[in-house]
């Protein structure tokens, strides 16, 4: 991939695709380029519905999500917010949110309604539409996760061969929207309130050994396994604890300081809690796309699994090359 030039630098998010993708010479840019431009837009929606929040937002439905959670009343407004976005985009052949267990097919509807769509909708996109909303209860950052794939479905196919982008928004102060092409670096963009971009960082990247850590899942820490040891060796180690409890807010600390580690083991006779689809594949794009490792707590790379159903997950850790192995070592002795 080309250098990129001061002028491409001070250009919007839609000028930057635009010359971005024409000079990688892929046939299909414009079409992918205009999906992530929809992905963009549902985030800006999302960062205003979260900026008007009242007090009934953070209450709970009824209702859980296909890993079981229960949802909130803002994760399925944002799930709506973000669906009717992407439905206006007609090379978006399909959608999957982890608040649905299901795959929606835009590209159906219109047929039913005789505007058969099918012959342009080339994509689909998987979303987390509020990550972290635990902490979006109490007030602290989240973000949105997406991944971008060639066809209908998510499924059944192997990331690092069918992953074509994956981005997430951090809302914050700002909102900050990171993207990454397959097997390209990582581009962060920082959105000021009127929706201008600027490309904040193109040169991330994580050198091998970690100077922060952010252990999750430690309860964890107390089945048989080497987590124990391992945090302890950290403290022994003097590293900085990080630790934000929203992943999109975890890496994306990560990837800013250059250095750092994420832990999420599994638990004894528990089902892991971070989804593939929706939340491990495009983060693990997004830290190797900054020269990390993101792997489960097996050593095999996240994008190298094949996800089966919607509702997959897996044990994960990522961040600095050094520091993830190490890790590996300590957890596999089972002490
Ligand atoms: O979406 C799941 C999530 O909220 C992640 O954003 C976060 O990394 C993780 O859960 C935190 O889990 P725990 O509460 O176990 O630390
Ligand atoms: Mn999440």
């Amino acid at each position: 991939m080309q250098e990129i030039s001061k002028e491409q630098k001070q250009n919007s998010l839609k000028n930057y695709l635009k010359n971005f993708i024409e000079s990688s010479g892929l046939a299909e840019g414009r079409e992918l380029a205009s999906v992530i431009l929809s992905v963009f837009d549902s985030c800006r929606k999302v960062y205003a519905e979260l900026q008007a929040f009242s007090s009934i937002d953070d209450q709970f439905l009824d209702s859980f999500n296909a890993t079981g959670d229960r949802q909130l009343v803002m994760d399925m407004r944002l799930h709506n917010i973000i669906v009717s976005e992407l439905r206006k985009n007609r090379g978006i052949a399909s959608v999957s949110s982890e608040e649905t267990a299901r795959i929606l097919e835009f590209a159906a509807a219109s047929k039913s309604k005789g505007m058969d769509n099918s012959a342009e909708a080339k994509y689909h996109v998987a979303f987390d539409p509020l990550d972290g909303s635990s902490q979006f209860k109490r007030g602290l950052n989240v973000g949105s996760i997406f991944s971008i794939w060639k066809g209908n479905t998510a499924l059944l196919r192997k990331p690092r061969e069918s992953l074509e982008v994956a981005c997430y928004a951090l809302y914050s102060y700002r909102m900050f929207f990171a993207l990454a092409f397959r097997g390209e670096k990582l581009l962060l963009f920082k959105v000021s309130p009127n929706g201008d971009t600027s490309l904040g960082d193109d040169k991330l990247w994580l050198k091998k050994d970690n100077d922060f850590f952010s252990p999750g899942n430690i309860r964890a820490s107390t089945a048989t396994n080497g987590y124990l040891p391992y945090i302890n060796e950290m403290a022994r180690a003097k590293k900085t604890l990080r630790y934000n409890g929203c992943l999109v807010a975890d890496i994306h600390a990560m990837l800013i300081s250059g250095s750092g580690i994420f832990t999420y083991p599994p638990e004894a006779n528990k089902k892991n809690k971070l989804r593939l689809v929706f939340e491990l594949i495009p983060i693990a794009a997004l830290v190797e796309a900054c020269g990390g490792l993101a792997l489960d707590c097996e050593s095999e790379a996240i994008l190298d699994k094949t996800p089966i159903l919607l509702s997959d997950t897996s044990s994960f850790v990522a961040g600095s090359s050094q520091a993830v192995e190490s890790f590996l070592r300590f957890f596999q002795k089972k002490t």
